[in-house]
């Protein structure tokens, strides 16, 4: 999704702020750009490159059209008011009021993230002032609102126009007037001060990586923050315009430039490092204790009896899973919310709820807003299960479990989730022992089935050429089922989802024996119907539900374990997993689904790790 790079310095900043966009490339977008205050003989002047195309193109015009400053901001779009074309990428310029701005040189330069909500009252109040609008953009009206307000200090016209916009914005600024100042600000979408060490240089991004190997010194704006960067210094002004200090983190970003190795993609190499990521998960577990979850978190956990999961998409299904594990194993019951309906539906709020956000990034705006909103009717005990130890979402939180699967750049979330899933099993585990359901023998199976997951992932990992073979038929599909019951149920939906985020081919997931309230009509022959079938206590029935798909003439992929006695026969395509592997048993089922996925993907051509129209970082609502 959209991301921002700024700085102010004493030397060319363009390759700091192009590389900048170049990390920040794994979060999805669909144009680029980069503007700069250029001296020239006439004086101070604003100059930008913006391309529909990678940011690599964008650098070759930047290179070409020898753009070079030593103040200056960059920006990835990700579409949302306005077509991707050149007209709407970010930097806007305003030109001033009067006609045919785009004749006269820029005065003020603005890139921005987040969703303006009262962009069209705004629009037409500066209309009325003369502002020729030459985007779609809600962008557009924030960079005519500071012209409109600017009288000679950048920062007083930045503060008295965030004062008038409703909705989410981070936001860097320069203008014409005022050589080698840039100033920020933010609410609701992150913003983040790289402090430089030499040449007094500063910088601004919306996410730590932008700025890796540039500057581990990194201030986190809060709320209402608006920044003011300058070479002799930087200053942060509260929402009420009163100086304040924020604190400065060293923060190890990874470049996010990660080799690819012998893989074609990075979704293909982070479903191979699964192993991996879960055997980093598992590290620092020792036994099962409530500290794993933070300081304080016995105190917490004996004060909740349920539990209120919010997430979106792929986490959400993290969630789902997790419900099944805390009511079947811990007995406490748990409730999961897609966060973008929690927010604005009312509920019943109970204080005695443990408040459980799941996200790989901690920056995704509907789970941020969900849990504020939880929080705002009274319910205190938060935690987070998360990828970002530096990330909003573990700030704000209570408690935290960091899962450690890495950096994740394919869009499509795999080993996120199934560290997701570790972390939520503990959780399981932490709350089933407090509440006296884990004897001291189930604790020790636990932990060793646990430690065993990586191999065990590995031997599904190994059916790859089996699954490339079915990948072959899926690729002329247009249309899927995905079918699971019990815990196995919410991968179903996760297999569906990475179908069709990253094949574009239409995928459905039911509960296997909901087939007969409705979907049953849409099997027939050209219907692919995958069945995950674990040996679990449901066996049996999901044998009924195959059958029920088999006499319709519907053809089943079934992914099943080694002990099922489900065989290959006319219309049955079978791989076979390893046996049953108990509850952890969905983080081996979904390791064979991304596979399907992913090879399905590669069949058709489509762009595995940036599918279109999504984005890795989902920061605006
Ligand atoms: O960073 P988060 O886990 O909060 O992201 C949530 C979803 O946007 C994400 O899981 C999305 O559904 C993935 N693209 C799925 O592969």
């Amino acid at each position: 999704m959209c991301g921002i790079v700024g700085s102010v310095s004493q030397r060319n900043i363009v390759p700091i702020l192009v590389q900048g966009l170049q990390r920040l490339e794994y979060r999805g977008y669909d144009s680029c750009g980069v503007a700069i205050q250029r001296h020239s003989a006439e004086g101070m002047a604003l100059q930008r490159a913006r391309s529909t195309s990678r940011v690599a193109e964008l650098l070759f015009q930047v290179e070409h059209d020898q753009i070079q400053g030593t103040a200056g901001i960059a920006h990835t779009r990700w579409a949302t008011h306005g077509a991707p074309a050149v007209h709407n990428a970010h930097p806007h310029f305003s030109h001033g009021p009067g006609g045919h701005a785009a004749d006269r040189p820029g005065r003020v330069a603005l890139v921005h993230n987040g969703i303006i909500e009262n962009h069209e009252e705004l629009r037409h109040a500066l209309q009325a002032q003369g502002y020729e609008f030459l985007s779609q953009t809600d962008t557009e009206v924030i960079a005519h609102l500071i012209d409109t307000l600017y009288q000679g200090d950048l920062l007083v016209a930045v503060q008295a126009a965030v004062k008038q916009l409703q909705g989410a914005y981070a936001i860097a600024v320069f203008c014409q007037a005022e050589p080698q100042r840039v100033v920020g600000a933010r609410a609701g979408s992150p913003l983040i001060v790289g402090l430089g060490g030499d040449a007094g240089e500063h910088f601004l991004a919306s996410d730590a990586m932008a700025l890796a190997g540039v500057t581990d010194q990194i201030m986190y704006l809060e709320e209402g923050d608006v920044v003011d960067l300058q070479v002799r210094g930087l200053r942060v002004y509260d929402r009420q315009d009163r100086p304040v200090q924020r604190a400065v983190k060293t923060v190890h970003a990874h470049s996010g430039a990660a080799e690819l190795g012998p893989y074609r993609h990075y979704m293909q190499k982070e479903i191979f490092e699964q192993p991996r990521a879960i055997a980093d998960t598992l590290a620092a577990v020792t036994g099962i204790e409530p500290s794993l979850f933070g300081d304080g978190a016995a105190d917490v956990f004996q004060r909740i009896d349920k539990v209120l999961i919010l997430a979106c998409g792929t986490s959400s299904y993290a969630g789902l899973t997790a419900k099944y594990w805390l009511e079947s194993i811990a007995k406490l019951p748990c409730q999961v919310e897609v966060a973008s309906e929690y927010r604005y539906r009312e509920s019943v709020p109970d204080p005695k709820t443990l408040v459980v956000t799941i996200s790989q990034s901690g920056e995704t705006a509907d789970t941020l807003a969900a849990f504020k909103h939880a929080r705002d009717l009274g319910m205190q005990h938060t935690l987070t299960i998360c990828n970002v130890a530096t990330s909003a979402m573990v700030r704000e939180c209570k408690l935290a479990f960091i899962t450690h699967a890495g950096v994740e750049i394919g869009v499509a979330s795999t080993k996120a989730f199934t560290t997701q899933l570790v972390a939520l099993f503990l959780l399981t585990l932490v709350m089933a022992k407090l509440r006296g359901h884990l004897p001291t023998t189930g604790e020790a199976t636990a932990l060793r089935n646990l430690r065993h997951l990586p191999v065990a992932v590995q031997s599904v990992l190994a059916l790859e050429p089996q699954i490339m073979a079915w990948s072959e038929a899926f690729a002329s599909k247009h249309n899927a089922l995905f079918l699971g019951r019990g815990c196995h149920y919410p991968i179903a939906l996760e297999g569906a989802l990475k179908l069709k985020e990253i094949t574009y081919i239409h995928a459905e997931a039911y509960p296997a024996g909901e087939l007969k309230h409705g979907p049953l009509a849409l099997v027939d022959a050209a219907m692919p119907v995958v069945t995950i079938a674990p040996a679990d206590d449901l066996l049996e029935k999901l044998k009924s539900n195959m059958q029920e798909v088999r006499a319709r003439g519907g053809e089943l992929y079934v992914f099943a374990d080694g002990d099922t006695r489900i065989d290959n026969a006319e219309g049955i395509h079978v791989i076979r997993l390893p046996e049953h592997y108990g509850a952890l048993s969905p983080l081996l089922h979904v390791v064979a689904l991304q596979l399907l996925a992913y090879h399905t993907a590669c069949a058709r051509g489509t762009d595995v790790d940036k599918p279109r129209n999504l984005a890795k970082s989902v920061t605006v609502e």
